[in-house]
């Protein structure tokens, strides 16, 4: 094909509403092409406990403790860093939580190696009642690129009656990449408008769930929930993520408390079964050896990162007994069992049930226990703990 010809067919293939040609399905902009990680500030800190001291110190610790070499980069201040907006209308962060400024703040976490990441909202005021970018999005998107963002989350409170989420967020998109910064689009409307249906050309991410909630199993009014519940949520929704577009079940609470050791490695397992992105929600500058455990297993994160992104699915369900299987970029399966029940269970997970032969004899290897398992034909049984996980992979 001729130079000219080539270009008059991608110009079309680009052009929505061409009769016959595919519309885009996953925004290109170089980034998240595995799904992002790092740390972020609310789950711990909140509105009152976030400040320039604490995401010092976290991107120091991060860049000490193991946390960066394992694959953590992004380092995102979430709600209550800014607190109005200038004469000319350019967003101010507030000047006690952040003295030294946004740009200080990102080129000090720059300079650790890490990468910088900030939040606003769609609406006129963020969740927590801060500035939010509605009608200033150009303005704020050139900021965030001036002081060195590389992560944008965008939230969904006080958006107006009738505002669309689609088009809410494809004119932030758009504002980010008149910047020219390549910058990680994290879309945060809870699941409400299903946008695994429309978010695959916007963002690199958006929010399949409500708040987690640092819990097993809990559920709130205003749509906060526990692990438990966001399991049930993330199945099904499989179909929709891929390299540069993920579902997110939120960020995670391993390292808060309100879990077992047992729960949080399900928790932990689980986001991993899901290419979910891997936000440490936690107070990193003070880790228990069991949190950092968790957090720094590298091949429980190798899964999450696997280069094929196809995320996991729940193969099997016998009462509180679940099988999920997550394909692998060498022909392997991630494989885990998981005990949803109050007592310990023997849970199976099939080879047909992840789409293997059962006269397949496939190397087995359990990823908490570090431990070769041999060579399994037809199935893979292992007793599981109350609310526990049996995380494998299975190699042909
Ligand atoms: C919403 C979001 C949370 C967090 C808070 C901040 O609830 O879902 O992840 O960003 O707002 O106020």
């Amino acid at each position: 094909m001729q130079a000219w010809l080539a270009r008059v067919v991608v110009v079309l293939c680009l052009m929505p509403g061409v009769v016959g040609l595919a519309p885009a399905v996953a925004l290109e902009n170089g980034v998240a092409r595995t799904p992002p990680m790092g740390w972020n500030s609310w789950n711990k800190f909140a509105c009152a406990g976030i400040n320039e001291k604490v995401v010092r110190e976290t991107a120091d610790q991060m860049a000490s403790n193991g946390m960066k070499e394992a694959g953590y980069q992004y380092v995102v201040i979430d709600d209550c860093w800014q607190v109005g907006r200038d004469k000319i209308g350019n967003i101010v962060a507030d000047p006690d939580k952040f003295p030294a400024g946004m740009k200080a703040t990102a080129d000090y976490v720059h300079g650790k190696g890490l990468k910088f990441g900030i939040y606003t909202d769609a609406g006129t005021m963020t969740c927590a009642k801060r500035p939010g970018s509605i009608g200033h999005e150009y303005q704020d998107a050139q900021q965030y690129a001036n002081w060195g963002v590389d992560y944008l989350k965008e939230d969904w409170c006080n958006t107006l009656p009738g505002q669309s989420s689609e088009a809410s967020y494809t004119l932030m998109r758009d504002a980010l990449a008149a910047t020219g910064r390549p910058i990680v689009f994290s879309l945060c409307e809870w699941g409400s408008t299903k946008p695994w249906i429309w978010a695959g050309p916007v963002g690199n991410l958006w929010r399949s769930t409500g708040d987690i909630l640092d819990c097993w199993s809990c559920k709130k009014d205003w749509g906060g929930e526990g692990v438990s519940q966001i399991l049930d949520h993330m199945n099904g929704l499989e179909g929709f993520a891929g390299p540069g577009h993920w579902n997110d079940p939120d960020m995670l609470e391993v390292g808060n408390g309100g879990m077992t050791k047992v729960e949080y490695r399900t928790h932990f397992s689980m986001w991993a079964m899901f290419s979910a992105p891997l936000l440490a929600g936690n107070d990193v500058s003070h880790m228990s050896a069991d949190t950092r455990e968790i957090l720094l297993n590298r091949e429980v994160i190798a899964v999450d990162q696997d280069s094929l992104g196809m995320q996991g699915r729940r193969v099997r369900k016998t009462g509180d007994s679940e099988v999920w299987s997550k394909q692998l970029a060498n022909g392997g399966r991630a494989v885990a069992l998981v005990n949803r029940g109050a007592a310990a269970a023997k849970i199976t997970a099939m080879w047909e049930d992840v789409g293997y032969p059962s006269t397949l004899a496939a190397a087995v290897r359990d990823l908490w226990a570090a431990k070769d398992e041999g060579r399994r034909t037809a199935s893979y049984s292992a007793e599981v703990p109350s609310h526990g996980v049996i995380l494998v992979t299975v190699l042909p």
